[in-house]
């Protein structure tokens, strides 16, 4: 993002900085990627956007959960996780319906392998599924204003599909700097904040190849209606 952005923004601190500085570089490539770049720029079509939300709904089926088991498992996930604000299942399955998709495709291979990693991860170290939560949360900031950008290139009625990409709405500035906040307060030793930045690293991965993976399948399936 340009640096006005940045700019009202205090330094990243403690456990917060480490997360921040540790996936920067895949920030960076994330937000030019080419999917990511359509959306910003108006130039997705609505299948593409539906596809990545089918993708965004496997996904949170299952690490909503781990969510909760996360929660019960380890005091100090329960301190930060906030079941009302983090859930998203039920925000994806609303914003289906809004653009009329009833008929879901099945999790890519790669949304498939990183539920499994993070399933992997929580019986290991339950701690580590903040990875998964960090990445979500910080990822509300840019998708705010990606989702104004995605509404007007599809034409959309103003609260239609909006809950994954603005789950907070108005108090989503709010939500954030506490949620930082909240990550400076925890006590983890510097194994448990390395077991979340791994966890964060592969989500960002993860999204890098559902993206992708979206763009292959539509042209795909558009190469095949083209005459010729
Ligand atoms: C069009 C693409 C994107 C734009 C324009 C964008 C924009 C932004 C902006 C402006 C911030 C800074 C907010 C702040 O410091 O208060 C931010 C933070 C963040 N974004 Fe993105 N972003 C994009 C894509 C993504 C993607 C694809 C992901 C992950 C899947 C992601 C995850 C994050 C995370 C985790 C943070 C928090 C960084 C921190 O700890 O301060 N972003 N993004």
């Amino acid at each position: 993002m340009t640096d006005s952005a940045h700019h009202s923004h205090p330094e990243a601190t403690g456990f917060h900085k480490l997360l921040k500085e540790g996936t920067q570089a895949l920030h960076d490539q994330a937000e030019v990627g080419e999917f990511q770049s359509r959306m910003v720029h108006g130039d997705l079509a609505r299948s593409e956007f539906a596809s990545f939300l089918t993708q965004m709904l496997h996904l949170h089926q299952a690490v909503d959960g781990m969510y909760d088991e996360a929660a019960a498992k380890d005091d100090r996930f329960a301190s930060i996780y906030d079941p009302k604000a983090h859930k998203r299942t039920h925000l994806i399955q609303k914003d289906l319906e809004d653009l009329g998709v009833s008929d879901l495709s099945p999790a890519f291979e790669t949304t498939q392998a990183f539920v499994n990693s993070v399933r992997e991860m929580l019986d290991a170290s339950p701690i580590s599924v903040l990875g998964v939560l960090y990445v979500k949360e910080g990822a509300t900031n840019g998708n705010k204003f990606v989702l104004k950008r995605i509404q007007s290139a599809l034409g959309l009625p103003e609260a239609h599909a909006v809950g994954y990409m603005d789950p907070h709405g108005m108090e989503q500035r709010k939500r954030w700097n506490q949620f930082k906040r909240d990550l400076n307060e925890l006590n983890l030793t510097d194994e448990d904040q390395n077991a979340c930045l791994e966890v964060a690293r592969q989500c960002f991965q993860m999204f890098m190849d559902i993206s992708a993976c979206v763009s292959e399948h539509f042209d795909r399936q558009h190469s095949a209606v083209e005459p010729g």
